[in-house]
C-alpha cells in the first residue's frame, strides 16, 4: 500500500497527491446499495462517475460554488482540494421518492412544495440516521450557523444542477451532497456528484442508481447517457 494512501471506501480510494498539495480520488468500478448489502463490479463505472463528477463540479465552479474539483485525470481519477470532511450526507429533494416516501408516505415523483434539505449522520454502525440541526449542535458535528450555511449552499447547488439537467430535458428529483472544510476554512463541496448520488428522470425513464437498487437492467447504459450530456461542460 502506498504511503500516500488515506482512505478506501465502497466506491472510492483517497490518496495524497505526489506533490503533497492535494488529494487524488480514484473512482472504483464497484456499485453498492442497501448499506453495502448489494454489491457488484461494473466495467467503466469508475470512468463514468469520475468524469460526470468532474464536469458537474467544473460547471458549479464556474457558477461560484466552492467545490473540491481541480482536475480530471482520465480515465477514473480526480485531483481535488484537501478537505476536512464533515460526517454528514446532505440530501436536497424536489420530489418525493425513496426513503422520503418510505418514512412519510406520498407517491414517487410527487412535487414537494419547496426544496427540502435533510441531514443524515454518516455512521455505518448506526445506519446513517436522519438528524436535525439541533442534533448537529448537540452531537458536536457543526454549529447552527454552519448548518444554516450548508443548507443554503446545498439548495443553491441543487437548483443549479436542476437547471442544467432541465436544459437537457432531464428532471432532477433529489441529490445527496457531502461537505468538508478547505484549507482556507471555507465550506466546500466534496465527494461525488453522479447518477449514484441523485435521482435523474426523463419521461418516466430512470437514469440513476435506482436501476441497480430495483434490478431494472444495466445501469451503465444510462450512466453513459448522463455522461454524454455532461460532456457539454468543457474541462
Ligand atoms: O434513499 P433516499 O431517498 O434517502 O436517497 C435520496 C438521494 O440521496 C438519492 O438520490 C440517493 O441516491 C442519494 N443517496 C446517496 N447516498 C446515500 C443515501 C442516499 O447518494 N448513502
Amino acid at each position: 500500500m502506498s504511503d500516500r494512501f488515506l482512505y478506501e471506501g465502497k466506491t472510492k480510494i483517497v490518496e495524497i497527491s505526489e506533490d503533497g498539495q492535494n488529494v487524488i480520488l480514484t473512482f472504483k468500478d464497484d456499485i453498492t446499495a442497501g448499506d453495502g448489502a448489494k454489491h457488484d463490479v461494473m466495467s467503466s463505472k469508475g470512468l463514468f462517475c469520475s468524469e460526470i463528477t468532474a464536469r458537474l463540479m467544473q460547471y458549479l465552479n464556474t457558477k461560484g460554488v466552492n467545490t473540491m474539483f481541480l482536475n480530471y485525470l482520465p480515465p477514473n481519477k480526480i485531483r481535488a482540494k484537501k478537505l476536512k470532511m464533515i460526517p454528514l450526507e446532505v440530501i436536497v429533494r424536489f420530489k418525493k421518492a425513496g426513503s422520503f416516501v418510505r418514512r412519510y408516505g406520498g407517491t414517487e415523483g410527487e412535487d414537494l412544495p419547496s426544496p427540502l434539505v435533510e441531514f443524515t449522520y454518516k455512521s455505518d454502525v448506526m445506519h446513517d440516521p436522519l438528524v436535525c440541526v439541533e442534533h448537529l449542535e448537540v452531537m458536536g458535528i457543526v454549529n447552527k450557523s454552519i448548518a444554516e450555511k450548508i443548507i443554503e449552499e446545498a439548495k443553491k447547488t441543487a437548483m443549479l444542477l436542476k437547471e442544467f439537467f432541465s436544459l437537457h430535458t432531464f428532471e432532477l428529483w433529489d441529490i445527496k451532497f457531502e461537505y468538508g472544510v478547505d484549507e482556507d476554512g471555507n465550506i466546500c463541496l466534496g465527494d461525488e456528484i453522479s447518477p449514484d448520488t441523485m435521482r435523474l428522470r426523463k419521461s418516466g425513464e430512470i437514469f440513476d442508481k435506482d436501476i441497480y437498487r430495483r434490478d431494472l437492467g444495466n445501469p451503465m447504459e444510462k450512466y453513459e447517457v448522463v455522461l454524454n450530456i455532461c460532456r457539454s461542460i468543457l474541462l
